[in-house]
């Protein structure tokens, strides 16, 4: 790998075989959505192995004992739209408590420059740690433009986790937004002259939602 790539690579075998499904062509609609679903649960166990936890007392039917919570605020969970909805949904299931915000930003496909065209986030995010999804990190400008955005909105915990990666959209984030630690299950090759990750899986928001 890339010595000057700042990420954590999620290449547990049950993600990198589900990986594999998603990007044959082959794999159709509803096979996509399940497996971005699945692959998303699995990320987000391997994320919270950091997040920290607090001591509780609690009373089972036999005795009293210490348990323990989760810390702090509700967890916020931001998918950037479309996308990034394929992959909410698996981290929901995981931290169903979670907060949910939403980014509209789409590329420009003739400038490849971010257009933002929505944003509702839930309130005091300054207190929550927010997990940004989006499966695709390709020139990292989507992504980056999220992570400023939310900044400006008073954010200042933030994880990025995406599916796939490629080096050019890990080193933008990296350098933008040194403070945010990135999450992918697989960093391709490069991307071609349209912006795609190469060899990547397509479009991700045409292939979980049907459309062309
Ligand atoms: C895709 C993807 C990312 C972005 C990645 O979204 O879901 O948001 O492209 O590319 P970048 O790193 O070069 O910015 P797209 O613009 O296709 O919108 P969609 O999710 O609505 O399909
Ligand atoms: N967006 C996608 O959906 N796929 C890519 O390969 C790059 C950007």
């Amino acid at each position: 790998m890339n010595e000057d790539l700042n990420v954590h690579v999620i290449n547990h075998p049950l993600i990198q075989h589900k990986l594999t499904l998603m990007r044959r062509k082959e794999t159709g609609t509803k096979d996509f959505r399940q497996l971005l679903e699945e692959i998303s649960m699995l990320m987000t166990y391997e994320i919270a192995r950091d997040f920290p936890l607090e001591d509780v007392e609690i009373e089972t039917p036999v005795a009293k004992c210490k348990g323990y919570k989760l810390s702090g605020k509700k967890v916020g969970v931001v998918p950037i739209l479309r996308a990034g909805l394929g992959m909410s949904a698996g981290v929901i299931n995981m931290i169903p408590a979670a907060r949910v915000g939403h980014i509209g930003l789409y590329r420009d496909p003739e400038t490849l420059k971010p257009v933002e065209y929505y944003c509702k986030m839930p309130g005091d995010i300054a207190e929550r740690m927010l997990i940004v999804v989006d499966p695709m990190l390709a020139t990292g400008g989507s992504a980056s433009a999220a992570l400023e955005l939310l900044k400006q909105k008073g954010a200042k915990s933030m994880i990025l986790m995406c599916l796939v990666s490629a080096p050019q959209g890990i080193r933008l984030v990296n350098k933008e937004h040194p403070d945010v630690p990135i999450y992918v299950a697989a960093i391709d090759d490069h991307l071609n002259e349209k912006g795609y990750i190469v060899p990547g899986l397509g479009d991700a928001g045409d292939r979980i939602f049907g459309t062309v």
